[in-house]
């Protein structure tokens, strides 16, 4: 049985002491939480939230990460410093990485292999474009991208990496795929496990959706069977929204 994953990915919003208050809110919420939670903070609230967080329920995620351990890399964040200031997570991969900083399957390779060596549990992201849906070309890509993102990374590595599948078309778009289309890039993602890896490896795979998941949205979505929970963006930024779908009840 996987458990379900609810992280929220509050992007480049929050300063560290608006980030520490909601840190300090969603920690006394989410006290009773049955589900794995996470949330991901800018680079310069880590500090804050880390020592909010610390102990608690709630695990701490980054947003992104160098590809290279250390070195003169002006303006990236190594895995050294993520580790030091207490954090767990890191997603990789995210589609604004990709299409925004033009992040390639390579580097975000690079970076699941690194984080994995030090530690941290990865979530990478995969998703396809409205062109590439439109095109008929989803499954193709996130095959693609799954195969690649987890090139090199063994079997027994696997257990500290979650797959969070959000259409591009999707993201802070108010658009959602319907249940059903997105449960069944989940199977196509959860097959290309099973032809990596083992029938094993694809069963235990947790895979998040996320795409404007929101409280009305998100039971619907998580109750598909290849959905195993959620990667949230807008509505994590509000305690009101984002505990209903932490909490939901599969
Ligand atoms: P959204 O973002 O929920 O605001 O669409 C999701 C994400 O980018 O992870």
């Amino acid at each position: 049985m996987r458990k379900t994953f609810i992280a929220g990915n509050w992007k480049m919003y929050k300063t560290p002491a608006e980030a520490r208050a909601l840190a300090e809110e969603l920690k006394s919420a989410l006290k009773g939480c049955k589900h794995k939670v996470l949330i991901a903070p800018s680079f310069t609230a880590l500090d804050a939230v880390s020592s909010v967080v610390k102990g608690s329920n709630i695990l701490l995620g980054a947003q992104n990460m160098s590809n290279v351990e250390e070195g003169a890399h002006t303006g990236e964040t190594s895995v050294l410093m993520l580790k030091a200031i207490g954090v767990d997570v890191v997603i990789l991969g995210h589609s604004e990485r990709r299409h925004v900083y033009g992040e390639t399957n390579e580097v975000i390779n690079q970076k699941v292999k690194l984080a994995l060596s030090h530690g941290l549990e990865v979530i990478l992201c995969i998703g396809e474009t409205l062109e590439e849906r439109e095109a008929g070309r989803a499954e193709e890509v996130v095959k693609k991208q799954t195969e690649a993102g987890l090139k090199g990374v063994s079997e027994d590595q696997l257990k500290d990496v979650t797959i969070a599948y959000e259409p591009v078309w999707a993201i802070g778009t108010g658009k959602t795929a319907t249940p059903e289309d997105a449960d069944q890039i989940h199977q196509v993602t959860r097959d290309t496990v099973k032809n990596i890896y083992s029938a094993d490896a694809a069963e235990a795979m947790v895979i998040q959706y996320g795409g404007s998941v929101k409280p009305e949205n998100a039971a619907q979505l998580m109750s598909m069977d290849n959905i195993d929970g959620a990667l949230v963006g807008g509505a994590s930024l509000k305690v009101d929204l984002f505990l209903p779908i932490a909490e939901y009840d599969k």
